[in-house]
């Protein structure tokens, strides 16, 4: 079955046409002719030559698959040293488990060796091995491994007063929404598993949600969370620096913890902005470090938290003419919300 879209908020990512014809399986440009592939329903719209480097690699390296699978537990695993012991406490248990596995199974093979038991030798070498594998390949593992708890010891001793938190700037920005006298569009950018989308408020909009993200394994994680607690929701595979859809469609345009990481962060914020109504509001989170950083604070930022990203801090300087309002607040002591407006 085929559904025609006319004038939609879509934008062909070849030619900037608005009209498709849709399947489960393909969407095709009526303007162009191109098609465009759905994975588990969710049409891909984006050219693969066209993506930047980098998003190609975190995608195929960290998105997409087993690591991508594995998100929902290994993202609050590198954030636990700056989150309170009562949201962190099995990652804690997990962490003291494996510097004790490790250490158990180096003194072992040690003992092993030193006593020429080698079948001993070689069944303990093994696991050791494979660890070795994986945090050569995710190396912020290795180096949460040694940062976590000093870090957390550390944080724990100079407590951080944000000069506005987390939830009161997105009551700041939510307050006048929910009084709107008409239904709201909202786009969530790299939405990854709608999570953010999910819990930060959002939801208390009267609203029709939009989500982008470029990789399969984290969107589709997206639409089972979101149909499992019955949100409607427009998910597409995208790139965010050529977003696929026309300009002046959002009235609020989101991006939790992708800004930073992508191939041309300032190029995926003029995105957000041109695909935001005049008045629309976009917000974006990411990693920045705070004024009173120590250096082990900037060891665990460089090499765990900020690891995979192009820039460190936000690039206001470099926000298009068109947005106006900016303000840059330091929530935590390692991460920034931008909120601002298109004018118009
Ligand atoms: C750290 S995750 C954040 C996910 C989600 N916003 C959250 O708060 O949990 C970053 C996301 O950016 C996505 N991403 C990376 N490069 C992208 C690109 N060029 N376009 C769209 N999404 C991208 C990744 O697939 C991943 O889901
Ligand atoms: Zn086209």
């Amino acid at each position: 079955m085929t559904t025609e879209l006319k004038a939609s908020k879509y934008r062909c990512p070849t030619c900037g046409g608005a009209d498709f014809v849709t399947s489960v399986t393909q969407w095709r440009c009526t303007d162009c002719g191109q098609t465009y592939a759905c994975v588990y329903g969710m049409p891909k719209l984006f050219n693969e030559e066209t993506l930047g480097a980098q998003d190609r690699k975190l995608r195929d390296t960290f998105y997409d698959g087993l690591f991508g699978r594995l998100y929902q537990v290994t993202m609050p695993a590198i954030v636990m040293p700056v989150r309170p012991l009562s949201l962190s406490g099995p990652y804690w248990i997990a962490y003291f488990a494996a510097w004790i596995a490790l250490l158990g199974l180096a003194v072992g093979l040690v003992a092993a060796l030193v006593s020429g038991a080698w079948i001993a030798a070689v069944i303990l070498a093994l696991p050791l091995v494979l660890a070795a594998l994986v945090l050569n390949r995710q190396r912020y593992l290795l180096h949460l491994l040694w940062t976590a708890a000093p870090v957390w010891l550390s944080l724990s001793r100079r407590p951080y007063t944000p000069p506005e938190t987390f939830a009161q700037v997105h009551e700041r920005v939510l307050a006048p929404l929910r009084t709107a006298s008409r239904r709201l569009q909202v786009l969530d950018v790299s939405t990854g598993s709608c999570n953010s989308l999910y819990k930060h408020g959002w939801m208390s909009l009267d609203a029709d949600y939009t989500a982008i993200d470029l990789s399969e394994t984290m969107l589709k994680q997206g639409s089972e969370m979101m149909s499992k607690a019955g949100v409607a929701v427009d998910l597409v595979l995208g790139d965010a620096m050529a977003l696929p859809f026309q300009d002046d469609r959002f009235d609020v345009v989101l991006s939790y913890g992708a800004v930073n990481g992508l191939t041309d962060p300032v190029k995926a914020i003029a995105e957000m902005a041109r695909v935001a109504k005049p008045g629309g509001v976009l917000l974006f989170l990411d990693e920045q470090m705070y004024d009173a950083a120590t250096p082990l604070d900037r060891a665990y930022f460089h090499k765990v938290l900020s690891s995979h990203n192009i820039i460190h801090r936000c690039p206001v300087e470099s926000l298009p003419a068109s947005l106006t309002d900016v303000r840059v607040t330091q929530i935590y002591q390692f991460y920034y919300i931008c909120t601002a407006r298109k004018a118009g």
